[in-house]
């Protein structure tokens, strides 16, 4: 699909849900007591994963017009799956169902396709192997398939090595079938959503500091929910505003949960114009709107307990880098390794190509800004935030950009090519 420079963008933007929540209102709504409804569910790719694995497990899971209705069967309502349950491209779908399946009276194999046949399962199989749960990973390289043999599991306190919500969850929603409590302690704060909606169905949920402990056998009961739009939809557009001269681009109803908005505060510093207006909040999630506009960017440093704020937005950072003034160091960050592709190499190479002056280093990157991008060949390597970030990249370059496998943006926000257009004067 090819891009091009463009004179300014203008307009109105609605931000479709945010991925983590939509995964986890599935996930929770089919272990409550009664119906969960959910509205502004993001119906990408990814999610639609999740809501398939729990279709398979006996969860009516019914679409009318805006709304999902999930119909809970309680903690112990999950059915024998009568084939493999298929996590597509996601890794939260992978990673959070484990959880569960570790605690069922039955046996299931999770796969997924060639992106998450690669990705690290080692760091959820040992906290809940160490549970009392079975899983095995079946070609013995610690990737899906997983057999997953369900157990009695007993509550521990785990302390992670990497900030990863998708561990911390795993645990946490194992630890909600565990006889005593189960605690999980990260190095630096990963986002929270699920301890957020854990609590609104009803949970006991501890926190401190990094420290998170829920509690055995709680009763849940469905909620209504309404999932926030998502930060890291929204950070294409604000990198678009601030990068194209003559933009000016108002992003609806945004969530603004602080273990996920750290964009917020490194564009701002970057010299971003963003004003947040209409505060708010939805099922215990902040929510704003964001107005942004153009203006002149310069370089920063991005490391440390920032990061797994950000994680997902290093892409598109490195974007808006590239055509800030001066030096940007990217550090702390070599979780960009094991995501939908090698996110440290693909921004790397596609950014080379365009003319950027920007090199890796084993945690991160260093982007010397300021260079003039021209149009190139980019390979998204079938990851949506590589095919997003450079569909935004080109909005600035001279001549034409031509992405690969560009509808793979299906995985997190199937308009995003038309919402796009749609602001371009
Ligand atoms: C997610 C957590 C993040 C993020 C991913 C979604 C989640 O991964 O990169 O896209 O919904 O829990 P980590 O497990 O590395 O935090």
């Amino acid at each position: 699909m090819e891009f091009q420079k463009v004179k300014g963008l203008k307009g109105e933007i609605t931000i479709p849900g945010d991925k983590s929540i939509s995964h986890r209102a599935i996930m929770i709504g089919s272990l409550a007591d009664g119906p969960t409804e959910i509205t502004n569910f993001l119906e990408g790719a990814d999610c639609l994963s999740t809501i398939t694995c729990f279709q398979k497990m006996g969860i009516k899971i019914i679409k009318d017009n805006d709304k999902i209705t999930v119909r809970g069967k309680t903690l112990d309502g999950l059915s024998t799956p009568c084939e493999v349950l298929d996590t597509g491209n996601s890794g939260t779908t992978t990673r959070l169902i484990s959880g569960i399946l570790a605690a069922q009276p039955f046996s299931s194999v999770l796969t997924g396709d060639a992106s998450i046949q690669r990705r690290p399962m080692k760091r959820i199989m040992e906290p809940l192997n160490q549970m009392g749960a079975s899983i095995s990973s079946v070609m013995e390289n610690d990737c899906v398939p997983l057999h997953i043999k369900g157990s009695d599991l007993t509550g521990i306190h785990y302390k992670t090595k990497v900030a990863s919500a998708q561990v911390k969850s795993a645990i946490l929603l194992a630890g909600l079938y565990a006889d005593g409590k189960t605690s999980v302690t990260e190095p630096t704060l990963s986002r929270n959503h699920t301890e957020i909606m854990l609590r609104y169905f009803g949970a006991k949920v501890d926190v401190k500091d990094t420290t998170v402990t829920v509690y055995p056998r709680p009763h849940l009961y469905g909620q209504k929910i309404v999932v926030p739009g998502d930060i890291s939809s929204a950070a294409y557009f604000i990198a678009a505003a601030s990068i194209v001269p003559n933009s000016e681009i108002l992003i609806k109803n945004v969530g603004i949960n602080p273990t996920r908005a750290g964009i917020l505060e490194v564009a701002r510093d970057m010299g971003a114009n963003i004003t947040l207006c209409d505060k708010n909040e939805d099922n215990g999630e902040p929510v704003a709107d964001l107005l942004v506009k153009s203006s002149t960017l310069h370089g920063t440093t991005i490391e440390g307990d920032l990061i797994p704020t950000l994680i997902d937005e290093i892409p598109i950072l490195a974007i808006m880098a590239a055509y800030a003034d001066g030096k940007t160091v990217i550090k702390d960050a070599a979780e960009l390794k094991v995501k939908e592709s090698n996110r440290i190499e693909t921004v790397v190479n596609n950014l080379k190509n365009m003319g950027a002056d920007i090199e890796a280093t084993k945690d991160g990157m260093i982007i010397r800004g300021g260079k003039a991008l021209k149009g190139a060949k980019i390979d998204s390597c079938m990851d949506h935030r590589i095919a997003m970030s450079f569909a935004i990249a080109a909005l600035n370059a001279t001549g034409k950009t031509d992405i690969k496998d560009a509808e793979c943006v299906n995985i997190s926000y199937p308009n995003f090519y038309s919402d796009l257009k749609a602001l371009q004067n």
